[in-house]
């Protein structure tokens, strides 16, 4: 990133200029990844929507390709939205996505790859049956709230399923149709699933999970698995899941006891993170989401940028021992871009410590860290009223001391600590257990106060083991973007910010602990990371 570009990302998904929001239709076809997205050819800001495309074999580095989508046919005319990409038998991959008809109605369409035995998949093929399915008179669908197609997944009935999202008046909904063959689809009398007072429903995924950290085919279903719904809350602008089963028979997605839907819910993360979705990996058997972060700085400097909207690094996603949340962490493949590691020891950090970590880019890293927080006796009383995470995080900033914490880093610093964004923890003792809060704090994160800088925040579920809160975190540092993974991946917290100072080589990484306990850091490990190629 060169000195007039100081925020375009290192090893972060972007294309080389205009604005790109939601992920499209990942998956893996002949071994390679593919990834499309939507993208606006024309300029900074939303708009001209189409299906942009590049390919990987690491899903580091990517190759760009010719545009796949583009309005070309009356159902898509004014604008190819999102979808997904599904795997149909003998492994012919198929797209469903969102068309903008004339009318501006929201229609769905299928495309299929003109030569399958091309491996990078370039050009793609529009269903002369489309639109596949469409708001009509008599199917009570809201023409503008119908969007955004699943990867189907294929009953024991030889019948294909797919949802779509939508809403009726203030009821979120998953709108269900079924086909025998892929075209001509028919909309179920109930939808898989919908919720009062959650607004659309953006971007829905629908998709089994386990314990064990392996992924499964969105066609699988049985008595071992969960399923995921999650959905993008256009209310909230948050990515919203719940766990619970597919009732095959029934056609219906039933959420386990506890799982709160909509805004109070559990996240994929709790900072800048939406429209996200996952695919299955068939080589590596693992399920792999990505997800869209959008800028946190003003329109008229993406213009000036020339360039708005990142994705997010692709994290494997699989179920907690608990049952009751998932657990993500970023693909391995991300580690062959480490490079110039630097470790610190074991350590007391003392009250008030702020240690530097030298030797890397500090810029472009990844720094994993590992935590003990011993003297639990310490802790802070817990206000049954703290209920939201995020607000306590924003009264709670890294500069108000407290007891166990605020400990954990300081990324993107300035020489002077003019600039820094801090992401840490904090240890209370609740009622009858510790209360973990992980917090990203960006009020500090550049002199230039157009960007938004809201601190986010979330409780961490872990517990302490013998008297001991072992506390993980590792935070992916790329320019811009700062994603943080607390309880090795219970939370995710991902920001954009924007420092004027911190910028390159000026840029610096610190530990710090500003509570009046000392916390004691086991290890930590902080490379260097090389540029992806993009
Ligand atoms: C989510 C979204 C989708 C829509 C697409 C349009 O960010 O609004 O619902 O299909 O973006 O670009």
């Amino acid at each position: 990133s060169p000195a007039s570009q100081p925020y375009r990302t290192g090893y972060h998904f972007q294309p080389p200029k205009n604005w790109m929001n939601d992920p499209n239709g990942p998956m893996i076809y002949k071994g390679i990844y593919h990834l499309f997205y939507q993208y606006n050819p024309k300029g900074a800001v939303w708009g001209n929507i189409v299906w942009a495309h590049s390919t990987s074999t690491n899903l580091v580095d990517w190759f760009p390709h010719p545009i796949a989508i583009q309005p070309s046919q009356p159902s898509d005319i004014n604008g190819c939205w999102s979808g997904s990409a599904t795997l149909l038998r003998g492994g012919r991959p198929a797209i469903l996505y969102t068309g903008i008809n004339p009318e501006n109605q929201q229609v769905q369409n299928l495309a299929e790859p003109k030569n399958y035995s091309d491996p990078f998949l370039i050009e793609w093929v529009k269903s002369s049956g489309n639109p596949l399915m469409a708001p009509t008179p008599t199917n009570m669908i809201n023409s503008s709230s119908f969007r955004d197609p699943t990867t189907a997944w294929l009953g024991s009935d030889g019948r294909w399923r797919v949802i779509v999202g939508s809403k009726r008046n203030a009821r979120g909904m998953a709108i269900l149709y079924r086909s025998k063959n892929f075209v001509n689809w028919v909309k179920a009398k109930h939808p898989l699933h919908s919720k009062n007072g959650t607004g659309m429903w953006e971007c829905p995924d629908f998709y089994p999970v386990s314990k064990v950290p392996v992924g499964f085919d969105t066609s699988e279903n049985g008595p071992t698995l969960k399923h995921v719904l999650k959905v993008s809350l256009d209310d909230t602008k948050h990515d919203q899941y719940t766990i619970g089963n597919y009732n095959e028979v029934r056609d219906v997605y039933v959420p386990d006891e506890g799982q709160i839907e909509g805004a109070g819910g559990l996240r994929y993360d709790y900072g800048k993170y939406y429209a996200s979705k996952t695919f299955f990996d068939s080589e590596k058997k693992r399920r792999i989401l990505w997800g869209w972060v959008n800028e946190s700085s003003s329109t008229e400097s993406d213009i000036k940028k020339g360039w708005s909207g990142v994705q997010a690094i692709p994290r494997t996603v699989w179920l907690d021992a608990s049952g009751k949340q998932l657990l993500q962490w970023p693909i391995p493949e991300i580690e062959y871009l480490r490079t110039n590691k630097v470790e610190l020891s074991r350590q007391v950090l003392k009250p008030g410590t702020t240690l530097e970590v030298n030797g890397i880019s500090a810029a472009q890293a990844d720094v994993e860290s590992f935590f003990v927080a011993k003297n639990l006796d310490k802790a802070e009383a817990f206000d049954p009223k703290w209920t939201d995470p995020q607000i306590l995080c924003s009264r709670k900033g890294a500069s108000v001391k407290g007891s166990l914490g605020p400990f954990g880093l300081l990324v993107l610093a300035s020489k002077g600590l003019e600039e820094y964004t801090a992401v840490f923890f904090r240890v209370f003792k609740g009622q009858n257990k510790y209360v973990v809060l992980m917090c990203s704090d960006q009020s500090r994160s550049s002199l230039d106060n157009t960007n938004d800088k809201t601190t986010y925040g979330a409780f961490v579920d872990v517990d302490p083991v013998q008297g001991f809160l072992s506390l993980n975190l590792r935070s992916l540092i790329d320019h811009s973007i700062v994603e943080s993974f607390g309880g090795r991946g219970k939370v995710c917290i991902t920001a954009r910010v924007y420092p004027t100072q911190a910028i390159e080589s000026s840029a610096r990484l610190l530990v710090f602990n500003n509570g009046t306990e000392g916390i004691e850091l086991t290890k930590m490990d902080a490379w260097s990371m090389k540029r992806a190629q993009i």
